[in-house]
């Protein structure tokens, strides 16, 4: 075609979620469809966000990427299913749209490089952000406009939920081909303001079972997460979502507690069985608990995923006293690293009363860091050319 472009950059960013019904199980590995619904909170950009950069050009000979910085192998199974089915939604929106604004070749080779804001050693989870960085910025260089949870929930089942702001649902779907298996908003990132998220880094140590492999030895194994996705969490999902519209701490966070819980639970099911939490993990539980005991009703709650780190939920008049029970129990040690990160906090007073409340013996260093955030908004474009992560040669910009 004589006016296709020789050449196209994106760059867009996508933010971390965090589920407060948790994903656990698929019923089609293959698809990543799961046997539960889930519902996640957008985490703000400002502090927790994947960057990538998609090139097409057709002078490259084939498709690369990199990630932090670090050449990886193009051919792992679900970056190649992400590919995939770019490039059949491409094909297909092609077929129906005479008048393509766009014409740009589907077959140039992509290059691809994504770099997170947060230290992958952290331990927290970067796949949700990446994958959804990914579906988002091939989207946008082959032109597709339909909706994306497919390509990103075949790249990791969570990621379709980061395509969106705010609090969103993954809604399991029935059809076999995964159609209806699909992320959308249930309320935008402006809904609730107050709300305000803790993430308690407990260890930068990489974990012994990873998700995929975890959920799977769960669902072969567990009778217990049967019972959950079939009884559980459908009147849950529909128990939270009312909560989230309400704005109704109370409820959210005991429910999120409940639920961070049920899924620990069902890995302790699993067998041989996955313990995700460690001793810092169940104190931070337990100050959790005493905490809310002390106040008479439930100012924090917290959840869990596959790792030992901690996600805190509460309302911004609860932060700095939060952070100063934290600070006593878990005092920092002096490892260079500022111990809080993110969103101002002010300096909380800790009443004699709540201290003797919380009864705990302090462990100083078993939190590394706290990172103060907030609900965010979905994946953003960046139109700066100084943001691509890729030259015009399609290789890495040298880092300063
Ligand atoms: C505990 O989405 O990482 O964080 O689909 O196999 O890539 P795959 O798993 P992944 O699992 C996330 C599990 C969880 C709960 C959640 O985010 O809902």
């Amino acid at each position: 075609m004589a006016s296709e472009k020789p050449y196209l950059a994106v760059t867009c960013t996508a933010p971390v979620n965090i589920a407060v019904i948790k994903y656990w199980g698929k019923r089609d590995e293959e698809l990543i469809l799961p046997i539960n619904s889930s519902l996640s909170v957008t985490l703000h950009q400002d502090q927790l966000k994947t960057t990538t950069t998609a090139v097409i050009s057709k002078d490259f000979t084939e498709d690369r990427i990199w990630l932090n910085g670090r050449e990886e192998d193009i051919g792992q199974p679900r970056i190649q299913a992400c590919l995939r089915e770019i490039r059949r939604l491409a094909r297909k929106r092609r077929s129906g749209d005479e008048e393509d604004p766009l014409p740009l070749s589907l077959n140039y080779k992509v290059h691809v490089a994504s770099v997170n804001n947060f230290p992958t050693a952290a331990g927290l989870a970067s796949s949700a952000s990446g994958y959804a960085c990914l579906a988002y910025a091939l989207a946008r260089v082959y032109g597709v406009e339909s909706d994306l949870s497919e390509v990103a929930r075949r790249g990791s089942g969570s990621a379709c939920r980061s395509l969106y702001g705010g609090f969103v649902e993954w809604q399991m779907g029935e059809q076999a081909d995964g159609k209806d298996s699909v992320a959308r908003q249930v309320a935008p990132e402006s809904h609730w303001p107050e709300l305000r998220v803790l993430i308690l880094v407990v260890s930068a140590e990489k974990k012994l079972t990873g998700s995929t492999v975890g959920m799977q030895t769960s669902v072969e194994t567990s009778p217990l997460l049967r019972f959950r996705a079939e009884a559980v969490v459908p009147a849950r999902m529909a128990e939270m979502i009312r909560y989230v519209k309400e704005r109704n701490f109370q409820g959210f966070g005991e429910l999120t507690m409940k639920d961070s819980n049920q899924f620990h639970a069902t890995c302790l099911d699993t067998f041989p069985p996955i313990s995700y939490l460690n001793d810092t993990s169940r104190r931070i539980i337990h100050l959790v608990h005493r905490f809310n005991a002390h106040h008479g009703q439930t100012k924090v709650a917290y959840t869990f995923d596959a790792g030992p780190n901690a996600v805190i939920f509460t309302l911004d008049d609860t932060v700095a006293e939060f952070v100063a029970a934290v600070r006593h129990s878990f005092p920092p040690e002096s490892n260079g690293d500022k111990f809080l990160k993110g969103l101002p906090v002010k300096p909380g007073r800790l009443s004699d009363e709540l201290k003797a409340a919380l009864g705990m013996d302090p462990t100083p260093g078993s939190i590394k860091y706290i990172i103060a955030t907030q609900v965010g908004p979905g994946p953003q474009i960046l139109d700066h050319p100084h943001a691509h992560l890729l030259g015009p040669d399609g290789l890495p910009k040298p880092t300063v």
